[in-house]
C-alpha cells in the first residue's frame, strides 16, 4: 500500500518525510486553506519535498475552467496531479486532460458507479470518501472494496486513494481490501506507529535492565 500525506503543512510533510513513509501528498482547497498561503507556492514547495505525486484540486466547475486550470498546474512541477471533482463536467476535463497526459486524481467519490466512470474517463487516481460516507451511516470500507473489485474485474487502470481516512480502522480495513493508496491527515499519521504496549513494553524492558549485572566502569 502507497502512504499519501493529506495534507499542505510542511513541518508534517517534512516529519513523516524523514522516516520514508511519505510516497505522495493529497490537497484539496480546505487544506489549502488551513495554511494561509498562496496555493501555487505552496505546491510547488511540496513538490519539491517529495518525489511522489502531489495533488493540486481546480476550483473551476466548467469543463473550460477545469481544463484552463488544470494545464496551469500541471506545469508547476514533473510530480503535480490535478484534482478533479466527480461531476459531469469533471468526466470530461478528466477525459481532455487524459489525452493531453496530464495525470488526474478525481476526487469526492462516494459510490462504486461514480469511481468506475472516472476511471473509464481516464482518470489516473480515483478517490472515495470513507469517512464521509461512514458519517452518512453507509459501510465506507465497502465501498472501497468493490469499487477494488470492479476495477480489477475490467483491467482498469486507475488507482484507488482511500480518501477521508479518519482512524487507523479506515486504513487497516482499506489495506485489507487492496487499495492502491490511503492518503492520511498529518495528525493521524503517528496514531499509526504507537501502541501503548509498545510504550509500557519498553518501559518494562529499561526497568528489567536495570537488574541485570554491570561490570564497573573502568574510569
Ligand atoms: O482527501 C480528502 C480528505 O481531505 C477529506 O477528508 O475528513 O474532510 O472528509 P474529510
Amino acid at each position: 500500500m502507497e502512504f499519501f500525506l493529506d495534507t499542505a503543512n510542511i513541518e508534517e510533510i517534512k516529519r513523516i518525510n524523514r522516516l520514508g513513509l511519505v510516497d505522495g501528498v493529497t490537497t484539496n482547497p480546505t487544506i489549502i486553506a488551513k495554511e494561509n498561503r498562496d496555493f501555487e507556492e505552496t505546491i510547488k514547495e511540496i513538490c519539491n519535498l517529495v518525489e511522489g505525486p502531489v495533488s493540486a484540486e481546480v476550483i473551476g466547475l466548467t469543463v473550460d475552467e477545469m481544463v484552463t486550470e488544470a494545464r496551469v498546474i500541471a506545469e508547476w512541477a514533473p510530480n503535480v496531479v490535478v484534482k478533479i471533482p466527480m461531476t459531469e463536467a469533471g468526466l470530461e476535463a478528466v477525459n481532455i486532460l487524459s489525452k493531453e497526459g496530464i495525470k488526474t486524481n478525481v476526487t469526492l467519490i462516494f459510490s462504486v458507479s461514480q469511481g468506475l466512470m472516472a476511471a473509464k474517463a481516464g482518470a489516473t487516481y480515483v478517490s472515495p470518501f470513507v469517512g464521509r460516507v461512514d458519517d452518512i451511516g453507509v459501510d465506507g470500507l465497502e465501498l472501497i472494496q468493490n469499487l477494488k473489485t470492479v476495477l480489477v474485474n475490467y483491467q482498469l487502470d486507475a488507482k484507488i486513494i482511500t480518501a477521508s481516512v479518519r482512524n487507523i480502522g479506515h486504513l487497516e480495513k482499506a489495506a485489507i481490501a487492496g487499495a492502491d493508496i490511503a492518503t492520511i491527515p498529518g495528525n493521524l499519521f503517528p496514531k499509526l506507529w504507537s501502541h501503548p504496549l509498545t510504550d509500557n513494553g519498553i518501559k518494562q524492558f529499561l526497568a528489567d535492565w536495570e537488574k541485570v549485572p554491570k561490570k564497573q566502569e573502568v574510569r
